[in-house]
């Protein structure tokens, strides 16, 4: 039992897919895992463990933001034994190489967050994708006939939704970045630390230059195609 998760030794796997919302871990757990029992109540943020093609896998909702991320990623790697995570979640596009309904797997997260700056006396630090998931993930999604939706690139990890400075997601597109969202900086940090694998696997769910949005349907179909990416990678290897 650790601070926020109420599991016991053993109940959670190694691997341990995340989303935001708590009732998409329920949803996750529902849909695609066998067996699956629920570990973790405790503010409503929902764990599960089941079986995905035989091989144990959890899903534990992190809250939004940096902050609430850290707290069940770190109980999960330091209490739980948990040796990959992966962010399952929706980013808004800020360039124009990357359209609603892609995918984009983060090679690296920028960050507005002082995480970083605190945890390395003002120095920076570079969160990045573990090499081995990512390949396998992008392998996975080409195999899947998703190779001209799925983007690897740098991705921005905001503090805040509702930001104020316009000019900020132009900053970074122009170096790169494709989309905005705001936990992967502190999974890859996070994962560092106690040397575990990460990987944010996203969907772009709205389009910050031309205010396109995807409906119901649309996020459904793309929703599944990043389970079916996010699935496959946690039980390969
Ligand atoms: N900003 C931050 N996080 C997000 C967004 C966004 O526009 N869209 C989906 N997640």
């Amino acid at each position: 039992m650790s601070t926020h998760i109420n599991a016991k030794n053993g109940d959670i796997a190694e691997v341990v897919l995340m989303p935001g919302d708590p009732l998409r871990a329920k949803f996750v757990a529902e849909q695609f895992l066998e067996d699956a029992a629920c570990y973790n109540e405790v503010r409503g943020m929902y764990g599960f463990t089941g079986t995905y093609k035989g091989k144990r896998v959890s899903v534990q909702g992190s809250g939004m933001g940096i902050p609430s991320f850290l707290i069940y990623a770190t109980e999960l790697l330091t209490e739980y034994g948990v040796k990959k995570i992966l962010r399952i979640g929706t980013c808004g596009a800020i360039s124009d190489k990357v359209q609603v309904r892609d995918v984009i797997l983060g090679i690296s997260a920028n960050t507005t967050s002082a995480i970083n700056r605190t945890r390395f006396a003002g120095y920076d630090f570079a969160p990045t994708a573990d090499f081995g998931l990512l390949q396998t993930a992008y392998q996975i999604a080409c195999e899947h006939g998703l190779q001209e939706k799925t983007h690897v690139a740098p991705i921005l990890s905001t503090d805040e939704f509702y930001g104020h400075d316009e000019g900020l997601n132009a900053m970074y597109a122009n170096y790169g970045v494709l989309g905005v969202e705001m936990e992967a900086a502190g999974l890859y940090t996070v994962a560092a630390q106690h040397n575990a694998k990460a990987l944010a696997i996203l969907t772009v769910s709205d389009h910050l230059l031309t205010g396109e949005a995807t409906n119901a349907e649309e996020r459904q179909k793309t929703f599944t195609d990043m389970m079916h990416i996010a699935l496959e990678t946690a039980i390969a290897e």
